[in-house]
């Protein structure tokens, strides 16, 4: 079975003990930390910041996953960059003809850069900067909030992206985000995500690390 990272979203995280909830992650066998940061603008919810990051890095050697929903996020890549980000993911939607620009400036940091794609997005608007990428991140949800289900029309825009990805010869990862739960994991891995963000399947779980389990097993 190919290998899969699973990369919980602290989303879903009690935000009043943040700095246990990641150490919980840590301890059931999270391989990701993902963190959504929501401006109000972009997305109409507001999560974290740059602080959030920059103090989660203290406390956990895991990578950390920034997912920026945020309207000119090239303000503050350089920032997130250096509080300790390990992936930086940016929306088409946020940045469209800028894409190719905020993704070179990532990489300049050397942090790892994603392109990201809302359900109502096709794939073609991001076809030509996939070869830049380090990881492409493919929305099955519209982004603001967790515990949304999952919209199928992720699993063409998967095996599309995996098809184009194969062609670069390069190892760019393939992250799916976005009401993936024990049910649909599966068809997900088979359309080709190997990086699977897991809000709410993960914390409402009674068993966090059988939750973790799941999702990488099934
Ligand atoms: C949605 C976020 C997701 C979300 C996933 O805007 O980008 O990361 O937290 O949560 P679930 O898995 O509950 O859909
Ligand atoms: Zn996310």
């Amino acid at each position: 079975m190919k290998k899969v990272k699973i990369a919980p979203s602290i989303l879903s995280a009690d935000f009043s003990k943040m700095g246990e909830e990641v150490r919980s992650l840590e301890e059931n066998g999270a391989d990701v930390i993902h963190c959504d940061v929501m401006d109000g603008v972009f997305v109409n919810n507001i999560t974290f910041g740059i602080k959030m990051v920059e103090d989660l890095r203290k406390i956990t050697t895991l990578p950390l996953d920034c997912h920026l929903m945020i309207v000119h996020p090239e303000k503050y890549v350089e920032r997130c960059a250096k509080a300790g980000a390990d992936y930086i993911t940016v929306h088409w939607e946020a940045c469209k003809d800028n894409l190719k620009e905020v993704l070179e400036l990532i990489r300049s940091t050397g942090v790892k850069c994603g392109a990201v794609i809302n359900p109502d997005t096709p794939v073609s608007a991001i076809k030509d900067v996939i070869p830049l990428c380090d990881m492409v991140l493919v929305m099955s949800v519209f982004p603001g909030f967790g515990g949304q289900k999952f919209i199928e029309n992720a699993y063409d825009k998967l095996r599309e992206i995996r098809e184009i990805i194969s062609a670069t010869g390069k190892e760019i990862e393939l992250e799916i985000d976005g009401g993936v739960c024990a049910e649909n994991v599966a068809r997900v891995k088979a359309a080709g995500a190997d990086v699977i963000v897991a809000g709410s399947a993960v914390f409402k779980a009674a068993d966090r690390h059988a939750a973790i389990e799941e999702l990488r097993n099934k």
